[in-house]
């Protein structure tokens, strides 16, 4: 295999078809190892991975944190809401502190979009962006497009809806980067107060009828209403909202019949997404977690230096 060519996993909008390729490639090996009974290998020994949160996560910290110990890092997560962060640390003296601890791969979540990016100029050990405010959500989408190539078997080509409140949603931004790079072709579709302003600019299709957007669709990813994000009211009430963007059996229907749905977590259950749609045969979110800890480990594996580090076998 060729080279990888990143220090850093920032963003989808800054890395090459060639380097996500690579990554969807290593994750393939990777997800072949964690489905082994003993699902280890020493490719990391003697490397140090910490989490630094600033935002609360379950699925995303947790598979890194075990994307790590599968590859035999040592993993620290530094717990923001009981460190000196607290006492009133910048950001940048937080980060330099657990450089300085010899740390190999500092993977981050923080509320401010572009905060993992500054960092970037203040130390030298590789940073993973685990999503910055409304930007990016890098690994995120990366485990979107392997899971879309592992069950239609490619990505070119294919109609991708996403619904729901693409205006805060980072998972939607790494997803249209990573998308159009693959050759997709991409629709999205929220109430016009959910949708960022100059988002056509990204090559994507616009729509306020969800069925509009969902029809000839090989892929439906939903997106969380992100009440949390939501400064005034952007929509009249999650009943209403319910009643004409959540995903149900009846508007998957505007679909291609073999249809694969996805959604990133946490979910909504009733408000974007039904519960027969969520659990049903055409659902790939069970999987989607799965393959989230087989693309962290390639991306920990591949920043780490790769086949340089230890061949994975
Ligand atoms: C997403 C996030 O945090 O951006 N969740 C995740 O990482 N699985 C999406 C969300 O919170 O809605």
């Amino acid at each position: 295999m060729s080279g990888f060519n990143c220090k850093h996993i920032l963003g989808l909008r800054d890395i090459a078809r060639e380097d996500i390729c690579k990554i969807l490639k290593t994750a393939k090996a990777m997800k072949e190892i964690i489905s082994r009974p003993i699902k280890k290998v020493p490719a990391l020994r003697g490397k140090t991975v910490v989490t630094l949160f600033y935002e609360n996560s379950t699925r995303t910290k947790l598979s890194f944190d075990l994307a790590a110990k599968y590859l035999s890092a040592d993993t620290v997560s530094l717990s923001v809401s009981t460190s000196s962060v607290k006492k009133g640390e910048s950001l940048i003296d937080t980060a330099r502190t657990v450089e300085a601890m010899r740390t190999d791969i500092l993977v981050m979540r923080h509320p401010a979009s572009g905060a993992p990016a500054t960092l970037k100029n203040y130390l030298n050990c590789a940073i993973v962006n685990a999503g910055d405010g409304m930007n990016e959500h890098p690994t995120q989408a990366l485990l979107d497009l392997f899971t879309i190539q592992e069950k239609k078997g490619k990505i070119e080509g294919l109609r991708v809806a996403i619904i729901g409140d693409i205006l805060h949603s980072r998972v939607a931004r790494s997803n249209i980067w990573g998308l159009k790079k693959l050759g997709a072709e991409v629709a999205v579709a929220a109430p016009s107060t959910l949708i960022p302003p100059e988002i056509e600019k990204l090559g994507v299709e616009v729509y306020t009828k969800v069925e509009e957007a969902l029809k000839g669709a090989d892929v439906v990813n939903v997106l969380r209403l992100q009440l949390e994000r939501q400064e005034s009211s952007l929509i009249p009430s999650l009943r209403e909202y319910a009643m004409m963007y959540c995903i149900n059996e009846k508007r998957l229907n505007h679909a291609k019949d073999d249809v694969l749905l996805m959604h990133p977590g946490p979910m909504n259950r009733g408000v974007e997404i039904s519960d027969d749609v969520a659990d049903s045969a055409r659902s790939a979110i069970n999987e989607q977690v799965t393959n989230g800890v087989a693309v962290r480990m390639a991306v920990l594996y591949l920043l780490a230096g790769g086949e340089k580090v230890e061949k994975i076998d």
